[in-house]
């Protein structure tokens, strides 16, 4: 806690110095303890001035994803309390998997700033360069049956595609089962892994990548033209942070309701998102190729076609292609 507590009383007083002993005062530790936590901050970026006869200033602050930046802005009551962040990690997906197994509670997140192993649906990379991008991981742990954790896999889609719409006033579309999309190219993809017995879930770990600051040329040529960020959609950059702290309140939001209420509400909104009814669609599942009209998604969230010979199918996974 002691790093935003420092951060909160020098954005206080922004251009003015704080001494040591006021700092130490007022949070009740030694200020050799201050003078530790603010090498600790500047290791983070933080550019503050010291002074011996004055004291402490913050000069600037950086633009990244650290607890003392993003704990500010949060409005959950108990989502993100726990944040592990990283400037670099192969994949936080990875990493929330790792802590969930040694007994990390549900709510507690992973943030990095970097991936690089970022993971994406069926076996993917997921394109993960430091800085510009969000990169969450969030550990949950819902007691209900396996078979309905695809549920929560749309219950973060709907969240996130809120999060992008509140931020940018653009409205994204949710192509099944979880790609956020604008005007036609992906911006967000969801992965989520999940820990189970036959009638138990140990744990869920709802993994996200949202394209945010990123230049179109900096995307790799291969996803070019399939890719796109706020940036591109919007001529400008977002607040990373701002966009965490409204995903991670809609999803504790969404999360609670979906544990009280049950799946439905959360398959209403989804739909609004995804308008699928009627779609013509085209996939490969699990080696069979379907082609056909989308006619909903069922009460798990599995993809029923039917095709042109009137046959129903039911599909749990795969690559959606929607046609004219
Ligand atoms: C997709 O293929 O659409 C899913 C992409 C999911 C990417 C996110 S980034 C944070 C989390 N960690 C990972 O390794 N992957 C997910």
């Amino acid at each position: 806690m002691m790093d935003e507590d420092i951060l909160r009383l020098l954005k206080k007083h922004p251009s003015t110095f704080i001494s040591g002993e006021e700092l130490s005062h007022r949070l009740k530790v030694s200020r050799t303890a201050i003078w530790k936590r603010i090498r600790h901050l500047r290791s983070l970026g933080y550019e503050i001035e010291a002074s011996t006869r004055s004291g402490y200033r913050l000069v600037q602050s950086p633009d990244i994803l650290a607890p003392p930046e993003v704990k500010p802005l949060l409005k959950t009551k108990w989502l993100g309390k726990t944040i592990h962040y990283f400037h670099a990690l192969d994949s936080t997906n990875s990493k929330a998997y790792d802590l969930a197994n040694r007994g990390a509670e549900e709510g507690e997140i992973v943030i990095a700033e970097s991936q690089t192993k970022g993971k994406g649906r069926l076996g993917r990379n997921w394109f993960s360069p430091p800085y510009l991008n969000l990169y969450l991981s969030v550990i949950l742990r819902p007691e209900i049956s396996p078979h309905q954790a695809p549920l929560i896999t749309l219950m973060a889609a709907v969240a996130t595609a809120e999060a992008i719409e509140k931020s940018s006033g653009l409205r994204p579309l949710i192509k099944w089962p979880n790609d956020i999309l604008l005007n036609g190219r992906k911006m967000a993809g969801l992965l989520n892994e999940i820990k189970s017995e036959t009638d138990r879930i140990h744990f869920i770990i709802l993994g996200i990548g949202v394209n945010l600051n990123i230049d179109e040329k900096m995307f790799p040529k291969e996803i070019r033209s399939i890719a796109t960020s706020m940036k591109r959609e919007m001529g400008e950059g977002v607040s990373r942070k701002d966009l965490l702290a409204s995903l991670l309140r809609g999803l504790e939001q969404w999360y609670t309701v979906f544990l009280k209420d049950g799946g439905n509400v959360i398959l209403e909104s989804w739909r609004r998102w995804a308008q699928i009814k009627g779609r013509r669609v085209k996939m490969a599942s699990f080696g069979e190729t379907i082609a056909g009209r989308a006619i909903d998604v069922d009460s798990d969230g599995a993809l029923i076609i039917e095709t042109k010979h009137g046959e129903r199918k039911r599909v749990v996974a795969g690559d959606v292609e929607y046609r004219r």
